[in-house]
């Protein structure tokens, strides 16, 4: 067996004898990151042996945490798997997988039945209801043809941390690290396989103690969420780096899809607010998209109007700003009994309120912000990549649910659906193994403590402007192509930084940001024609004949369609 820590981290093989910092701590299962995919993952193979859940900051920074809007299933009985899953199918113009898509609807009665089990707690119904009626609230948001959204007021996704972190802090068999923050992955080669890299598991810096320690495992799972901090907008939370993204493209995994970044529409506009969502729900409730003239204007861009989907809204938005050249576009729930909002919106109406905006008398100024990867690491239906032993789920994953642009409120769903298939497997997989063994020790080599952090500071704002502006909601061939340009540069200089330097969490977060940028970049410029969430001006249609399957990239590799 050929252990490659180069290949798992890009790091060149210490000079021998040198001094290696950490011991390699080793558990059955390792997960990294803290929101729902890995929390439930976590739960669940906890039956089976002793669990490592790391996670770069405070655990409750993820961005499950953030979610507002909730989680989609079929819980009505006049509602129906088919019609969830022809929403999903539609809004994903073309590219969504449909046995997945029936794969994951289907669960979702269970999935709710599992986050009730872990205490999450769903609004009940606000008028009372016939003997059939289910014991929730349902709402609608933009692209469901059906009231399906279970949530907990307007912040669903705190419920549901809150309720798992309870239980992963109480379990004896989660081991729960905040503040670490995984490097890379370590991966083995079995010799004469090409292509049968396995998981080993981690190194992974503590950030109180700048020590590197090796975390191994037979089986890693991967939970890291998004990369909307690739973008200078953003409804995301700050730890949205691309981090698991980064890790498994140079681990050798396949991405896929990288170019669909959803743009969310109503991202609240105010110089003092940042990353704030208004949810899809308030649209879902009866608000209205207007100029700031008054004028309402969704009519012009799809007969379903506000509730289009997401894609569309998005850029209905940026088009009528660009028109009209005013900064934001105003959401009216005004129309709405002011008890109400207050009652199904009470997070949204005292932030507002805290930013002098009553939303119950006034519009909500808003624009579109960054605000999910619809690609991410390829993996299959127990949620294993193609590097043996590494699993993804959350929004690190591409499972083939969301296709060009995902229908809102689905990726709670897909979250747990895979956690939970990832956690069957894993555990039934746990026995036959073969364990990590003894993996090299991170060495820092030559590198000496960061000189000036100025410069991971103006590389990320860089990167994150000319993502905003070149590679958004609206594309074009000369767009990418700078966009490429600038961001080989950085490449080269971050890399300089990274072999230079110790390690920091700030460089890592860093040089995953820009490893994920170009994986967009180069993904959008492969794919010349416009579908779902990327829309380029020199190729404004639809071309099913040549990109009408996923685009997959592997590192060293250019992008390429997927054959089925
Ligand atoms: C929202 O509440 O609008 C976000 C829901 C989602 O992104 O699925």
């Amino acid at each position: 067996m050929d252990l490659s820590q180069e290949r798992a981290g890009d790091h060149p093989p210490p000079p021998d004898g040198r001094p290696t910092n950490g011991e390699a701590r080793s558990f059955d299962f390792l997960v990294i990151g803290s929101g729902l995919a890995g929390m439930h993952y976590a739960l669940r193979v906890a039956e089976a042996g002793e669990v490592a859940l790391i996670t770069k900051r405070r655990a409750t920074d993820s961005a499950t945490d953030w979610a507002q809007g909730g989680i989609a299933a079929v819980m009505d009985p006049r509602d129906s798997f088919d019609a969830h899953v022809q929403d999903t199918l539609n809004a994903g113009a073309g590219l969504c997988q449909e046995d997945t898509v029936r794969f994951v609807v289907e669960r979702g009665p269970d999935a709710i039945d599992a986050l009730r089990k872990h205490g999450v707690e769903f609004d009940p119904p606000r008028e009372p209801a016939g003997p059939d009626a289910p014991p929730f609230d349902l709402t609608r948001e933009g692209g469901h043809t059906a009231r399906r959204i279970l949530h907990r007021h307007d912040a669903t996704g705190r419920e549901i941390e809150r309720s798992l972190l309870a239980r992963v802090r109480a379990h004896p068999s989660i081991h729960l690290y905040e503040d670490h923050c995984a490097i890379d992955l370590i991966t083995a080669t079995k010799a004469g396989r090409t292509g049968s890299n396995r998981a080993l598991g981690a190194y992974v810096l503590d950030a109180a103690t700048g020590e590197v320690h090796a975390y191994t495992a037979p089986i890693t799972l991967l939970a890291t969420g998004g990369a909307g901090k690739v973008y200078l907008y953003t409804s995301n939370p700050d730890v949205a780096s691309g981090d698991g993204m980064a890790m498994a493209y140079r681990a050798g995994a396949t991405l896929a899809n990288m170019e669909f970044m959803q743009f969310h529409p109503t991202c609240l506009f105010h110089p003092q607010a940042k990353s704030f969502l208004i949810t899809e729900a308030v649209r879902g409730e009866g608000g209205i998209l207007r100029r700031r003239d008054g004028t309402a204007f969704m009519a012009d861009y799809h007969p379903m109007r506000d509730l289009a989907p997401r894609d569309i809204v998005a850029r209905a938005i940026d088009t009528e700003l660009k028109r009209t050249g005013d900064d934001y576009v105003a959401l009216d729930i005004t129309a709405k009994d002011p008890a109400f909002v207050r009652g199904r919106f009470p997070m949204i109406f005292e932030r507002c309120l805290r930013y002098g905006i009553d939303i119950t008398r006034e519009p909500i100024p808003v624009v579109p912000a960054a605000h999910y990867c619809c690609g991410g690491v390829r993996t299959d239906r127990h949620g294993e990549s193609d590097l043996t032993n590494l699993f993804a789920a959350g929004e690190v994953a591409s499972t083939g649910l969301h296709g060009a642009n995902r229908l809102a409120s689905n990726s709670l769903l897909e979250a747990l659906v895979y956690a939970e298939a990832a956690a069957r497997e894993s555990i039934a997989r746990r026995p036959s193994v073969e364990p990590p063994g003894d993996v090299p020790a991170w060495r820092h080599g030559e590198a000496t403590p960061i000189d000036e952090a100025v410069v991971i500071t103006q590389n990320w704002d860089e990167i994150r402007r000319f993502m905003w502006n070149y590679v958004g909601i609206v594309r074009s061939d000369r767009r990418l192509s700078r966009a490429q340009h600038r961001i080989e540069m950085l490449r080269e200089e971050i890399n300089e930084y990274y072999w230079d330097f110790r390690v920091t969490p700030e460089l890592i977060e860093l040089r995953n940001l820009a490893t994920v940028a170009e994986l967009v970049i180069r993904s959008a410029a492969f794919r010349k024609e416009s579908r779902g969430l990327h829309y380029n001006l020199d190729h404004p249609e639809r071309d099913d004949e040549a990109f009408g399957r996923d685009t997959l990239i592997q590192r060293g590799d250019t992008p390429w369609i997927s054959p089925s």
